[in-house]
This record gives C-alpha cells, sequence and structure tokens, in this order.
C-alpha cells in the first residue's frame, strides 16, 4: 500500500539551542526567510504526502499559528498589491491537511512517534524530524518510498559520516543487497562510541515505518539520556527481522541539523547562496569575507 501520511516530531526541548529556545521551538527557527519545519512540510508535500501529524508540546503554539491562515495580513498584503510576499504568506497555511497531537512530556523520539498510532490507523508512514532539513536538490523520500513498495519493511535513511562523529546518532550496522544504494540493516545502536559502532552509516531523521512498530515501542524500555529512542524499537525490529525487517536507503546529498548551532548557521548560508534572489550578492561578500579570515 502506497504511503500518503506523513508525522513530524517536534516537541524536544532543544537544549543545545539555548537561550534561543527558551520559548520559541527550535523548528521555528529561521532558516533565511521560512522556519526550519516549513521546508520540511514542503518536502514531505513535495513526495506526495499531504496529510501531516505534527506532534507538539509545551511552547509550541507558534508552529500552530505559523500553519494557520491569518486573514488581516492577508488583507494588507492585498490592498498594497504586495502580490509576492501574499503568495508566500498563504502558501504556509495552505500546504497540507495538518493536524496535531500533543506529547505531554518529551519522553524521547520513540515517545513522540507512538503519539501517532490512532492517526496512522495500521498503515505504513514516514517520519521527517521538525529540525532534520534535507536540501531541495536532493531528497531522499521518494527513494524511501520505492525501497518501502520492493521490500514492504521499515526503511531508514543512512548518510557516512567521520567516524569521530558517529556518536551523534543512531549508527547501522549493514549488509549489502543487490541495489548499491540500499543495504539490509541487521543491527542499530544509539550514539555508540567511536571504537563500539558497527559502521560510520548514521540514521538520519526520515523514516518509513511499519504500523507494527508501535507494539514494539510499547514494549520498549528507556534507554539512553532516559528516554523512549525510536533506535532501540527499531534494533529490535531488525534483529528479530519484524514486518519485514529494516533497510537503508543510503543518502549522499545535503543534509543539516538545525537543532545544533554550527549545522544551523551552514544550512542559512548554503540555501541562501543557491537562492536567485540572495546568491548573487552573498556570494561575492562571503568570498571577500573568508579571504579576509
Ligand atoms: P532531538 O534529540 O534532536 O531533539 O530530537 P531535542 O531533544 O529537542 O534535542 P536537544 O534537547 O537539543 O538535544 C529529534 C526530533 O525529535 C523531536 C524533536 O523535536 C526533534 O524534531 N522530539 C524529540 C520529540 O518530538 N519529542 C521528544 O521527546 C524528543
Amino acid at each position: 500500500m502506497s504511503i500518503t501520511k506523513a508525522v513530524v516530531p517536534a516537541a524536544g526541548l532543544g537544549t543545545r539551542f539555548l537561550p534561543a529556545t527558551k520559548a520559541l521551538p527550535k523548528e521555528m527557527l529561521p532558516v533565511v526567510d521560512k522556519p526550519a519545519i516549513q521546508y520540511v512540510l514542503e518536502e514531505a508535500v513535495a513526495a506526495g504526502l499531504d496529510d501531516v501529524l505534527m506532534v507538539i508540546g509545551r511552547n509550541k503554539f507558534s508552529i500552530q499559528d505559523h500553519f494557520d491562515a491569518v486573514p488581516e495580513l492577508e488583507a494588507n498584503l492585498q490592498k498594497k498589491g504586495d502580490q509576492k510576499r501574499l503568495d508566500e504568506v498563504v502558501e504556509s497555511s495552505d500546504l497540507a491537511d495538518i493536524f496535531y497531537v500533543r506529547q505531554g512530556e518529551p519522553r524521547g523520539l520513540g515517545h513522540a512517534v507512538s503519539k501517532a498510532k490512532s492517526h496512522v490507523e495500521g498503515e505504513a508512514f514516514a517520519v521527517l524530524l521538525g529540525d532534520d532539513l534535507i536540501d531541495e536538490s536532493n531528497y531522499v523520500l521518494p527513494d524511501m518510498i520505492k525501497a518501502h513498495e520492493k521490500h514492504g519493511a521499515t526503511i531508514l535513511a543512512l548518510m557516512e559520516v567521520p567516524i569521530d562523529h558517529i556518536h551523534l546518532y543512531g549508527a547501522a550496522a549493514v549488509e549489502k543487497t543487490d541495489d548499491p544504494n540500499i543495504v539490509k540493516v541487521t543491527g542499530l545502536i544509539e550514539k555508540p562510541a567511536a571504537k563500539d559502532a558497527p559502521s560510520n552509516l548514521a540514521v538520519i531523521g526520515r523514516y518509513i515505518l511499519q504500523p507494527n512498530v508501535f507494539s514494539v515501542l510499547e514494549e520498549t524500555p528507556p534507554g539512553k539520556g532516559g528516554e523512549i529512542q525510536l533506535t532501540d524499537a527499531l534494533q529490535k525490529m531488525a534483529v528479530e527481522n519484524i514486518a519485514g525487517g529494516v533497510y537503508g536507503v543510503i543518502f549522499r546529498g545535503r543534509r543539516y541539523d538545525t537543532g545544533d548551532k554550527l549545522d544551523y548557521i551552514k544550512a542559512i548560508l548554503q540555501i541562501a547562496v543557491d537562492r536567485p534572489d540572495l546568491g548573487p550578492d552573498l556570494t561575492p561578500w562571503l568570498k571577500k569575507f573568508t579571504a579576509e579570515l
């Protein structure tokens, strides 16, 4: 069955970005002129997933407000004849059918995903982390959806990282398949030390999950950091070959964790350089700036 629903967990505390995230959710931090989470939604919609469930928590009202229509703002722009800005404002409130569920307490990504159970109604679904931005030039979801059609299994997006960065991610043990871009995942470890990592293949924030994940999550005890880890549930599904086991699509493009300060700055620069309205002025300035460092 084809994938039609996306779940976007956005209820984390964003501690790595304090104090900016004291009152503002990290998913709402602007990347050039749009909040990070809007890029994530646009990616879901581009892959044909226009039913989006956002998992939100305390302090996350601004996410709901952002995707609502603002009639007085629209009327004001209309009156001024500012069609370009009007289109941009309307776009964010017209993107998809958006639903919300509250996590209550941020008890981990696995716990956040478990909140989607009644919304996805027994179907396979995509998960896109709300602070994980993939450049539109290299979206990975279409390949993941194809891999799901082929294998009828859980599909992860895996990216090679330097081994001294693997402790920041879930790491995958893998075996080759007949497709050089797809691997069979035989095990997963959440945030391992480099010496314990089974590979330098890191799990990034895109998943296609089988509905069976919910019963596995229900039995998953808190893991690293006292949180219910999605990685721990997926490890069980990989090892016990539950619901077709777990496969990984190798991602080789540009991706940013906007919840990390350095990656956030890189995302803004890269996206601005690529934009026709900003790149031609920004690029020569950047070159001059770096030459003078
Ligand atoms: P992160 O681990 O990056 O989020 O989770 P965090 O806990 O906010 O990060 P810190 O505090 O800076 O280390 C990845 C995604 O999962 C969501 C986050 O909002 C983010 O989009 N998440 C995480 C939840 O929805 N609920 C949780 O309990 C934890």
